[in-house]
């Protein structure tokens, strides 16, 4: 920085800190090419973490699928120590010990637009760190309303790429309708997950949700949730929902990383259960909370 302000001045939302490949910047102030293959393909990912009490949460599994996302995009020139590095870096600088972390890596810049890479290209690496301010409170407790929407993406969402249409198109359709988050739903009619968080529901006293696969995201809550469900000795299948089975949920829920754990009470304006939270979820919430608190003290 050289224009006399401490880095500390940009703590604010509206002055979210970036570290964009090594550089500590203002966010409004990053900077890349139009030739950079994120602008023009897409052609990179993301991950996002949650920074609560001054520890990551989850942060190795949050790195593991970071890598796992490269590695599927034959993404190369990554050091992950040194992005760990910039992360802490960034997260000293904005003083913060409760934040949103958003890591965008994409396959960099060549000198004209063609859909073959050429090799040796220097990836992009962008880190930003904005204040948390939990906007889930209220939806947690109370629980949200969903639509269902057409799942339009393509064949890998195990990736965490940068194309994410099919779940822009998809959440703008459920704020549209009022509602706060959309359940994509396959051509064979699967509930596959929503446009940013895991689906989790029950069916005859048994917990759902669908297996890892090429069709949803290895969500790090929905593992962490899994783990739980498993320690608790609570019934389960990893199987999708179905759209036939619709009026048999009696609980449904979402998992995230800031979502944590989210109940849906309706779905495309029809109750589940009673209209009200689940006991399961209830429980599982509470599981959560507790992890949380004993990890924060
Ligand atoms: C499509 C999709 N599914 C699930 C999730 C939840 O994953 P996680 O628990 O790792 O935040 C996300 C998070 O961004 C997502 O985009």
């Amino acid at each position: 920085m050289d224009d006399g302000r401490s880095l500390n001045d940009y703590n604010t939302p509206m002055n979210t800190l970036a570290n964009l490949n090594g550089q500590i910047l203002p966010l409004a102030e990053a900077k890349v090419s139009v030739l950079d293959r994120g602008f023009l393909f897409g052609d990179g990912i993301y991950e996002a973490m949650h920074l609560a009490a001054g520890r990551i949460r989850f942060y190795k599994e949050h790195l593991a699928r970071l890598q796992r996302s490269l590695a599927e995009l034959n993404l190369g020139g990554v050091d992950l120590e040194r992005l760990q590095q910039r992360i802490t870096a960034t997260v000293q600088a904005a003083g913060l010990a409760d934040a949103f972390i958003y890591i965008q890596i994409t396959r960099g810049s060549a000198p004209r637009r063609t859909h073959a890479y050429p090799d040796g290209l220097i990836p992009t690496e962008l880190i930003y760190v904005e204040p948390f301010i939990d906007p889930y409170t209220e939806q947690r407790s109370r629980g949200i309303r969903v639509i269902t929407f057409p799942d339009l993406r393509w064949r890998r969402c195990d990736i965490k790429s940068l194309n994410l249409l099919g779940n822009v198109l998809a959440a703008r359709a459920a704020q549209d309708r009022g509602a706060n988050e959309a359940i994509l739903v396959a051509d064979d009619g699967t509930w596959t997950e929503a446009t940013r968080s895991s689906l989790f529901g029950v069916v005859d006293g048994r917990l759902r949700t669908g297996p890892n696969s090429p069709a949803i995201l290895p969500g790090v809550t929905r593992g962490f949730i899994l783990r739980i469900i498993r320690d608790l000795g609570l019934p389960h299948d990893e199987r999708h929902l179905h759209r036939d089975e619709a009026s048999r949920v009696a609980e449904l829920f979402l998992t995230g990383t800031t979502a944590e754990v989210l109940p849906i009470v309706q779905v495309d304006d029809r109750p589940i259960g009673v209209g009200t939270p689940g006991p399961l979820t209830r429980k599982l919430q509470a599981a959560f909370r507790e992890y949380v608190a004993k990890e924060n003290p």
